[in-house]
């Protein structure tokens, strides 16, 4: 077990979504020490860390992942404990557009930190604790399900996309540099998160960003697509207590246990923004319009999470309707922010709104 009063904790990706979710949440635990490595990409800001930039023991290195020069400076300067590796590519439509990035940055930039973890490990002879390199993953790994069933932690891979193809590529690599070289390693693969701080590419944040501007709401297919959703807290949460807790060599899926198809997903944040923002034309369905899937487009994910709950007791507390309830309200509370990061899916060649 890691002690915060005594650690160290490097987070990749953390002025992104999720890594500033678990900055936030090592802070509040009061760990000594929270290195950020983020390159600073169209995704990351660092405004998602504004209150938290003047904790003592917080700080940021504008480092790419892919650079390894720069990485083993940082690694060697902070002597991390554990690194927390959530820096990648993440949008599914861009991997589609360009999955060039996608491999440099969630194939190689992975690679660099596993070697450097590597390197570090066996350079010090001198008892100390090895790094614990805590990859962060997803669960599109798998594939997509039909109807029935949900993804454990054997289910075999099938990524469809560039985007999950990357993951897939780079868990395998964390598992081999673990098995291969004694590398001690953790893995967690997550459903869909939503909450505050998501970049306005994603189908929660340009849904509430559409309809606020009266615009359409184009829908990928009939929003059929079943995606299983996560308030990103409770993943920070469980991210945490994966890395204090995990066992070396283990994966471990989380998820919410709330299975939602796209539609409904759109509809409710409808339903929330006519509760708190009604428009005088009526119900912001009105603005849903469907257009053409996007190619490989997977069917469902729902993640079955009894090891993590079992193993290491963790389990979500924030319900899907609370929590999308608390996101609709902080976007619109925090529209500054949403114009200041830029990004509204435009950036995209696809039209379509989807999750994952
Ligand atoms: N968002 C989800 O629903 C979800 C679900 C499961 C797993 N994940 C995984 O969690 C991790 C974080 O996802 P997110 O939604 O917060 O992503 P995000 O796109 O919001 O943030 C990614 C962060 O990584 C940084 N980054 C990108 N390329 C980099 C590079 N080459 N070097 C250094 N930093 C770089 C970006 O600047 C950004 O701050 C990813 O690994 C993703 O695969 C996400």
């Amino acid at each position: 077990m890691i002690l915060p009063d005594q650690n160290c904790i490097l987070v990749t990706g953390g002025a992104g979504f999720i890594g500033s979710a678990v900055i936030r949440h090592l802070i509040e635990k009061n760990v000594k020490k929270i290195v950020n490595v983020d390159a600073l990409t169209y995704a990351g800001n660092l405004s998602t860390l504004s209150g938290q930039s003047q904790y003592d023991g917080y700080v940021f290195e504008q480092v790419n992942i892919c650079d390894q020069d720069a990485l083993r400076d940082v690694i060697k300067r902070h002597q991390p404990d554990a690194i927390m590796h959530l820096a990648a590519e993440s949008h599914v439509d861009r991997s589609i557009d360009g999955p060039g990035l996608f491999i440099e940055t969630n194939v190689k930039g992975t690679y660099n930190l596993l070697e450097l973890v590597r390197e570090e490990s066996t350079s010090q002879k001198s008892g100390r604790r090895q790094i614990r390199f805590h990859h962060i993953s997803t669960d599109e790994v798998y594939g997509s399900l039909g109807e029935q069933g949900l993804f454990v932690e054997d289910s075999p891979y099938q990524p469809n996309s560039p985007y999950s193809a990357s993951k897939a590529a780079s868990d395998h690599l964390v598992r081999a540099w673990g098995e291969t070289f004694g590398v001690d390693i953790v893995v967690s693969n997550c459903s869909n998160n939503y909450g505050p701080y998501q970049y306005p590419e994603k189908l929660i944040p340009v849904v509430i960003h559409r309809a606020l501007d009266e615009e359409p709401i184009p829908v990928y297919g009939k929003g059929d697509n079943v995606r299983d959703w996560l308030f990103v807290d409770d993943h920070a949460r469980a991210l945490v207590t994966v890395m204090q807790s995990g066992e070396n060599g283990r994966t471990y899926n989380i998820g919410g246990d709330s299975e939602r198809t796209n539609l409904e997903v759109v509809h409710g944040i409808c339903n929330v923004l006519d509760q708190i923002r009604p428009r005088e034309q009526g119900s912001y369905s009105s603005l849903i319009e469907f257009v053409t899937d996007r190619p490989g487009h997977d069917f469902r994910y729902a993640i079955d999470a009894t090891r993590i709950k079992t193993e290491l007791g963790w389990s979500a507390k924030e319900t899907f309707e609370s929590g999308l309830h608390e996101t609709v309200s902080w976007y619109l509370n925090n529209q500054e922010w949403v114009v200041s990061v830029g990004g509204d899916g435009a950036s995209s060649l696809r039209r379509g709104l989807g999750a994952g």
